[in-house]
């Protein structure tokens, strides 16, 4: 066959080993995961989705190698116990029985230990090591090791590579970037020591030669060691992109992949994890750069999900692989969707940070697109239903679509009912936002993955219970969403009040001074696309924080990005009415005015609950499932969609 993606599909040799295709899972942290460090039957279930999915290389991540001088993550695999192969070796299986090679990530997060406790009181109680003395930001002190400490800590490497090998790991990637331990010693922001480790680069890098060395003598020859370092610290006082080339220079003789990362967590997590306010691939220039200087393979990650994109990465020679993180969480098949032709199958990552924000909140991975992540050993295939029934969707946006979609994998006659012109519900206003594009698209996206499941969509169709009756479904999904709540405070007749739909569906014109009602993620938003434009934005929230309905990931991305676009912020500000010179609210204990000739309502959603209440009886089989519930996530709603679905 002609591949659509022709250098994406094409194989690598690595030593002995052949990846597939040049698709890469990115190492991503699962969630069960016993106190001992020893992974349970859901983590595999996790990184046994995206072998199925087609990627060629599926890495494990983080081995804490040394557990009595870090082994302080929450939720980190340990090999240190005494009959844990097992589990690992299980592991392994499940990445290599379809096809993909499994890695494993060796990781010692140095003077970081305990960041992600949830526990943060038992931070106190942690002995945090790094290169040199110090206190960390968060006031912890941080112990310089010793000599004897590093010793231990390289032979505990290679002893973790040694077993990992046993289990049936067919290759490693040591972790040496994103502000962990061996990163903090090539780091002279980190390393201030004056002996053989700090200094000078040669001194600097000694620590991971010592590790990779240690390494390649345990693992012997054909076990590919891939090297996991940031391109560049990205921050004051770190190592820029000229040092990054050299380290790679410094330590190439010792791997076989160089994965070229970028940053800190600690100092721009949004620059190595690429938040949606950034470019698809803008760290791929650091890859780019340092390959020219290397004769080793080279991986580049960071934001990628379009296949023509990643195609252009490959054929350009700007990278040997990608590799992907969240791309693969939102659709582990997008390798074999690229394989197959299908990349407009590809359900793509919208960088909402859910997967991230989700582990320190309940432990448990989830993603807002896809519902089965972290909940993989519920099933990971759509089943077929025992018996075929006429379903009757009623809504087109994301949660009408995945529940239709997927009651039609599972061999039901479905039919979608939406009533404006279009698919996709709110995800239609997502179109004005330049960096919610991706948000948009997936309500394109799953137009397409409709049609191909056969779903029979009509469009201009508005469902009440005379219509219900006579369709006579067996099963009927309400999906009919929300619609945006109006303001609760007198308005003047002379004043300008908008929504944000009558601006981003209906091209509502706005003036140059703008008051937003509502801090929320809506009201942020708005107030981002119209600082862009060059408009003055004043935005009014009546509680003590803008966005708090934003994940613990996301909202100080945005934040930072609401500073940084000069938005006149007023908190703790409650309006009180609005007229033609902009809203009047209540701050402490005063009324004022805050200007703006035109005032956009973002005060949130309400269920449209007569709608749903018309269509209670509408079959045997009834249920209200997303925003029609209450005005909440994407994740919310396409999880309750999808197990709507599965239920009939
Ligand atoms: C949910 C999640 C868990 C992650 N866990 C790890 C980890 O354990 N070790 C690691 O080195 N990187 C981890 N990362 C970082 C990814 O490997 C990757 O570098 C980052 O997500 C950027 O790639 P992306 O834009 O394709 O997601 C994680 C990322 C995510 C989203």
């Amino acid at each position: 066959m002609k591949r659509d993606y022709p250098n994406l599909c094409k194989p690598l040799q690595i030593g002995r080993l052949t990846l597939r295709n040049r698709m890469c899972s990115a190492p991503l942290g699962a969630t069960d995961i016993d106190a001992q460090g020893t992974p349970g039957p859901r983590t595999l279930g996790f990184y046994e989705a995206r072998a199925k999915g087609g990627a060629a290389i599926v890495t494990v991540s983080e081995l804490v190698v040394h557990p009595e001088t870090d082994g302080s993550q929450m939720l980190h695999l340990s090999l240190k116990v005494p009959g844990q192969l097992g589990a690992f070796a299980y592991v392994a299986d499940a990445i290599k029985r379809h096809g993909a090679v499994a890695s494993i990530e060796l990781s010692h997060s140095g003077q970081y230990a305990g960041t992600y406790m949830v526990d943060k009181k038992g931070k106190g109680e942690l002995h945090q090591y790094g290169p040199s003395d110090g206190v960390r930001p968060d006031g912890i002190p941080v112990k310089a090791l010793t000599k004897e400490q590093i010793d231990s800590i390289v032979a505990a490497y290679a002893q973790a590579a040694g077993l990992a090998k046993r289990a049936g790991f067919q290759m490693c990637m040591v972790h040496a970037g994103h502000g962990w331990l061996i990163n903090q010693f090539l780091s002279p922001y980190f390393n201030h020591r004056d002996d053989e480790y700090g200094g000078s680069l040669e001194n600097r890098v000694r620590f991971a030669r010592e590790v990779l060395t240690a390494v390649r003598a345990e693992v012997g020859p054909g076990f590919p060691i891939e090297l996991r370092m940031s391109g560049s610290e990205l921050f004051d006082g770190g190592y820029d992109l000229d040092e990054g080339v050299r380290i790679a220079q410094a330590l190439e003789d010792l791997v076989d992949i160089i994965h070229v990362s970028a940053g800190s967590y600690q100092f721009g997590f949004s620059v190595t994890h690429p938040s949606m306010f950034r470019d698809h691939g803008c760290n791929v220039y650091l890859a780019r750069e340092i390959k020219k200087h290397v004769s080793k393979p080279v991986a580049t990650l960071g934001g990628l999900s379009d296949p023509q994109q990643m195609e252009d990465i490959i054929a350009n020679g700007d990278a040997d692989l990608v590799a992907m993180g969240r791309a693969l969480l939102a659709d582990p098949n997008l390798p074999n969707k690229v394989m197959a032709n299908q990349g407009d199958h590809i359900v793509r990552c919208m960088r909402c940070f859910a997967c991230m924000a989700e582990r320190p909140v309940t432990q448990t991975r989830r993603c807002a697109i896809n519902p089965r992540i972290g909940r993989e050993l519920e099933g990971l295939d759509i089943t077929p239903a025992a018996c075929k029934r006429r379903v009757l969707v009623v809504g087109g946006g994301i949660a009408g679509m995945v529940a239709a979609r997927t009651a039609a994998m599972r061999g039901h006659d479905v039919t979608l009912c939406e009533a404006g012109p279009e698919l996709g519900g709110i995800l239609r206003t997502e179109q004005a936002l330049p960096f919610k594009q991706d948000m948009y698209r997936l309500g394109r996206t799953y137009e397409v993955l409709c049609r191909d499941a056969g779903v029979h969509i009509c469009l201009n169709t508005p469902v009440d219970a005379a219509f219900a009756e006579a369709f006579d479904a067996d099963a009927c999904i309400v999906a009919v969403g929300s619609e945006p709540m109006s303001m609760p405070v007198p308005v003047s007749d002379d004043a300008r009040v908008v929504n944000v739909e009558n601006i981003y569906l209906e091209g509502a014109k706005v003036t140059e001074d703008v008051a937003i009602v509502g801090g929320g993620l809506t009201g942020c938003e708005c107030a981002l696309l119209m600082a862009g434009k060059g408009k003055k934005v004043h935005l009014i929230e009546m509680r003590e924080g803008l966005a708090i309905d934003a994940n613990i990931r996301h909202r100080p991305i945005l934040l930072k990005e609401i500073e940084e676009a000069g938005i006149d912020v007023r908190l703790n500000a409650a309006a009180v009415s609005v007229s033609a010179e902009g809203v009047t609210v209540k701050q402490d204990g005063a009324e004022r005015l805050v200007p703006g000739t035109t005032v956009v309502c973002a005060i949130g959603q309400r269920s449209r609950r007569d709608a749903v209440e018309q269509l209670r009886d509408a079959a045997p089989f009834v249920r209200v499932v997303g925003d029609a519930v209450r005005p909440s996530t994407i994740l919310n709603a396409t999880y309750e969609a999808f197990h709507a679905a599965m239920d009939i």
